[in-house]
């Protein structure tokens, strides 16, 4: 089957998570960043994904922004950074992330090509629509698919499903391009076209299935699709 469906992951994938702790670390109000921004951002992205997962096999679901938090405070303590003014502006730079500089053009040539583009992520519609809103690129996305519509995050099969019963196509039609390994683990095994996105040259997760492409960016995406 010819792909139709482009689905990208957000977080980490078309916008770039790290970007909030390093931009704070630049402004001189928040001068306790300036050595363990690297480590808080680690940390924080860590344990918000450690969150998501223990949730699900839980059965405890919270929204996004809540293990977003819960994870800030976690890598804030760690890393001994108290001031309750550099925890509020980490917060709102994860609501206008920036994406990655090659994101515009890759899903402009995706449409070009008459594609259905499409954002799944853990992400809450809100933090989505903000994110989306300050990269521009709303009008070259079709959808933006959230988690809170199955109120359980990924990479359980319930997520995946929305791709087909929003645009009414098969697995084998979809393309699903995620920079987290897990997630393109759990896109792969439930039967999507996967690209990992491996940015920062990381081992393949060893999980119950792999994606069938590797690619260090996302600027070649329109040529497998
Ligand atoms: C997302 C997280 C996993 O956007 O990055 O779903």
């Amino acid at each position: 089957m010819p792909i139709t469906t482009c689905v990208f992951d957000a977080y980490g994938t078309l916008f770039d998570v790290g970007a909030a702790a390093a931009q704070a670390a630049k402004e001189p109000e928040h001068p306790a960043l300036a050595t363990v921004w690297p480590a808080i951002a680690r940390d924080w992205r860590l344990k918000q994904l450690q969150y998501t997962w223990l949730r699900a096999v839980a059965g405890r679901h919270c929204d996004f922004w809540q293990v977003t938090q819960d994870g800030l405070d976690w890598a804030l303590e760690a890393n001994k950074v108290t001031a309750p003014a550099t925890r509020t502006r980490l917060l709102e730079l994860y609501w206008e992330l920036a994406a990655y500089p090659e994101v515009p053009a890759m899903l402009a040539a995706l449409k070009d090509r008459g594609l259905h583009t499409a954002i799944l992520s853990n992400g809450s519609p809100a933090m989505l629509d903000a994110a989306v809103q300050s990269a521009g690129i709303g009008d070259l996305l079709d959808k933006v698919l959230s988690v809170e519509d199955v109120g359980v995050f990924k990479p359980h099969t319930r997520v995946y499903d929305l791709v087909g019963q929003h645009f009414g196509c098969a697995r084998n039609e979809v393309l699903f391009v995620s920079s987290n390994g897990w997630d393109a683990a759990g896109a792969a095994g439930y039967g999507f076209h996967t690209v990992w996105v491996n940015r920062a040259g990381e081992p393949l997760d060893r999980l119950y299935a792999a994606p069938q492409h590797v690619l260090p960016d996302l600027t070649k995406i329109p040529e497998l699709a």
